[in-house]
């Protein structure tokens, strides 16, 4: 797997939330950059620690450079960014409105300031358009991608065509669109026409709101063509050669069901699949030679207090052999087709940058 991602430019790693998708995307670009070249990791809710860790502390939509005295001395650079949805659509705004007027209407316009940050989607999307636009720059080596927690991963998978078709054929279109070619005088038609329901929306909420409305469908419309194609330009940026998927599960049933789905939605999708990593993997770390001896016999003063280190020996031997299993079973599902790498589950959580130091050791060492 290792090889895989060091030959690719736009590393995009996906899973369910709560995986360790941050940690690990940080942890890959850090060890890109040891590597000696220039990695970005771009990423959306890093936890507060790591986020200070990389110098993230302060959202900001703009690469920033990590440095840091463990740092000190490599051969390449580690750069960090943090995304935002809504700044990526009003930057979309700013570079397809067709006059600065239009573009000052829309940014101020209250439907666009809620759609900007709300509609479903948007967020998966903005990540992916940020990110090939990132890439476009060619100001980076590699750039990876931690995608949005979003409850399934294959909704991140669906954004650009979801993206394609809000603006072909949403509501948009069949709805408001003829209507609102028509402008001002146009609305009122729509108004008299399909009366009640709008007569309802207006009295619930005030005519403002239907105004906002009219207008924010009126100049987007002006847009469409140049979202439409920047949305086929990013599904055909995932589909290309030097991007690869790779997907973090943890050890656990629910979690490798939905790698199943995601796995063959990217083979139908054509996209390009690296790998699995399986994150949090209990695994038996010396200590045996402990609880045999404990249970040859520990002098009877001794025994309630080795009682408990006993219990959690037993308890933590059940973690070992679930996720052994669970390995075993990810590797019948995938036909023993796909790089399959697991990373421990470590005793404390990764935030700083000797953390992910040791996981990204973890990653790139040759043996599993
Ligand atoms: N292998 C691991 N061992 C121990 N803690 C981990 C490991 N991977 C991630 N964590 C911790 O789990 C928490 C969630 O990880 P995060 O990367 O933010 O998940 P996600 O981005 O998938 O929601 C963080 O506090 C992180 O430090
Ligand atoms: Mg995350």
């Amino acid at each position: 797997m290792s090889e895989i991602i060091e030959q690719q430019s736009l590393i995009i790693v996906c899973g369910s939330g709560g995986v360790g998708k941050t940690t690990i995307s940080a942890a890959i670009a850090l060890a890109l950059a040891r590597q000696g070249k220039k990695s970005i990791v771009v990423t959306i809710d890093p936890a507060k620690r790591l986020a200070q860790a990389m110098g993230l502390a302060h959202l900001s939509a703009r690469p920033q450079k990590v440095t840091a005295s463990v740092l000190e001395g490599m051969r390449g650079e580690l750069w960090a960014m943090m995304l935002d949805a809504k700044t990526t659509f009003d930057e979309l705004i700013v570079r397809y409105a067709p006059s600065s007027e239009i573009r000052e209407k829309i940014l101020k316009n209250r439907i666009y300031q809620h759609v900007s940050s709300s509609l479903a989607g948007s967020q998966e999307y903005m990540a992916i358009e940020e990110v090939c636009e990132l890439a476009r720059g060619e100001k980076f080596d590699v750039i990876v991608l931690d995608t949005p927690p979003t409850h399934h991963a294959l909704d991140f998978l669906g954004a650009p065509q979801r993206m394609i078709r809000f603006l072909d054929e949403g509501v948009i279109k069949w709805f408001f669109k003829p209507y609102f070619a028509l402008g001002r005088v146009g609305f009122s038609l729509l108004a008299g026409a399909s009366g009640k329901v709008l007569r309802v929306l207006e009295r619930l909420t005030g005519f403002e709101f239907l105004q906002d409305l009219s207008e924010f469908f009126f100049h987007f419309r002006e847009m469409y063509d140049g979202f439409k194609e920047r949305a086929q330009w990013v599904y055909d940026r995932l589909r290309s050669r030097d991007s690869v998927f790779v997907v973090v599960t943890a050890p656990e049933r629910q979690s490798m069901r939905e790698l199943k789905l995601f796995h063959r939605a990217l083979k139908e999708g054509g996209m390009p699949f690296g790998g699995i990593i399986v994150n949090r993997v209990h695994l038996l770390g010396g200590g045996e030679e402990l609880v045999e001896a404990l249970n040859e016999g520990v002098p009877a003063e001794l025994e309630s207090a080795f009682e408990g280190v006993l219990e959690f020996w037993r308890e933590y031997q059940g973690m070992v052999r679930y996720d052994a299993r669970c390995l075993e079973e990810l590797e019948d599902l995938t036909g023993r087709s796909l790089p399959i790498r697991s990373v421990p589950h470590f005793e404390e959580e990764i935030s700083d940058l000797h953390g992910l130091d040791k996981m990204g050791g973890i990653l790139f060492t040759e043996s599993t």
